[in-house]
This record gives structure tokens, sequence and C-alpha cells, in this order.
């Protein structure tokens, strides 16, 4: 692990005006100085098919790939659709998840965010995000929680405006910062 991290933040969200994907913009951004956060675009990464895969990854599955291969940590930052993991997140974590506990996320420690316009900030979805970090042996920051609800209202063009929650995410990345060197992936 070198002396700055990288880490690689997926979005659940392909809208452009995503609140997570602000989110995770204001995790970039309140960071400490020698942690460079990435976020990575999930729109061109191709249903998950065996085999597709049995051919050769994909192009934008294998750029995923490396990226998260080099990276010492994840950000998750998810909306929750239906009360779970939106489709074109999972689908992106099944193809980092093989070859089945040699893939590239397999180990990562993670950070959980979500942003949802409902009173309870992507709860459910985080729940069931946990279950899949853990069987891919992921240790995920216990706290804080990131739960933005009421999205909203905590946005202004684009940009993650309520102070409180800043304030949040930055400790977030501070913590975050020492869970990964505490748990290396490899
Ligand atoms: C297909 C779909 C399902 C949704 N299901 C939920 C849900 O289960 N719980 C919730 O709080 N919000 C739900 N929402 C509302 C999202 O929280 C809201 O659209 C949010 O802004 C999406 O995140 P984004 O701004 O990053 O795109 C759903 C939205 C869509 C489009």
């Amino acid at each position: 692990m070198s002396a700055s991290l990288r880490i690689a933040a997926l979005c659940g969200s392909l809208r452009e005006d995503s609140y997570n994907r602000a989110m995770l913009q204001a995790a970039c951004d309140l960071s400490p100085e020698d942690v460079t956060v990435t976020i990575h675009d999930l729109a061109g990464i191709p249903l998950f098919n065996e085999d597709v895969e049995a051919k050769g990854w994909p192009e934008p599955v294998q750029a995923l790939r490396d990226a998260m291969g080099k990276a010492d940590g994840v950000i998750i930052g998810s909306p929750e659709y239906n009360f779970s993991i939106p489709g074109v997140l999972k689908n992106a974590i099944d193809w980092l998840f093989r070859p089945a506990g040699k893939g590239p996320l397999f180990g990562k420690p993670a950070c959980l965010m979500g942003a949802s316009q409902g009173a309870f900030g992507t709860l459910r979805a985080q729940m069931h995000l946990r279950e899949v970090c853990h069987y891919n042996a992921m240790p995920v920051l216990p706290k804080p929680e990131i739960l933005i609800m009421k999205a909203q209202d905590k946005f202004e063009d684009g940009t993650l405006s309520d102070e409180t929650t800043r304030k949040l995410i930055r400790t977030a990345m501070e913590r975050f910062k020492s869970f990964v060197r505490d748990h290396p992936s490899s």
C-alpha cells in the first residue's frame, strides 16, 4: 500500500442529476489530502452473462476490473430501488466478483453511502449491500453510516449543501482512511 490511498467509487444511479453521484463527489472533495477518490461510470457495463465471460472480459468490464484491482478500497454510493440494490450496481458487483473468491472486489475494504428522497436514506438497500459485501469478504466501515434522507432538501445545483451531512462525510472519509490501512486487501 502506497503512502497515499486510491479509492474507487461505484455509483448505483445512472441518472444525470443523481443525488448519489453528487454525494460521491462530496466524498471526493471532503477526503483527506492523501486520499484520491475516483468515481467510475457503470453506464457501459453489459449485463452479466457467463457465456460472454467465457469469451473474455468485455472492454468496459476489463477497465473497471483493472481500476478496482489497483484501488486500496471502495466506496459504494447508491440509491435504494424497490427496497434493495439497483440492478445496475448488483450487475457491476457480479462482474467484479468473478472469478469466485479471486475477483478484484474480494476482501476490499468498503464504505457504504446512500441518498434517497424518502425518509429512510437507503437503509434497506444498505442492509442488503452489507450481505453482498459479506459474501465477498469485504470489511465494511461500521460507523458513521451515511444515510441521506430527504435528499431534495440537502443538495443545491448538483452539490451537497447540507453542512451537517458534509461534516459527516468528512468524518467518514477520515475514518475510512484508517480503516483501509487496518484492512489491507492484499
Ligand atoms: C425504480 C425505482 C425504485 C425506487 N425505490 C425506492 C425505494 O425502495 N426506497 C426509496 O427510498 N426510494 C426509492 N426510489 C426513489 C429514489 O430514492 C430516488 O429516485 C433517488 O433520487 C434516486 O437516486 P439518484 O438521485 O441518485 O438517482 C425509487 C426510484 C426508482 C426509479
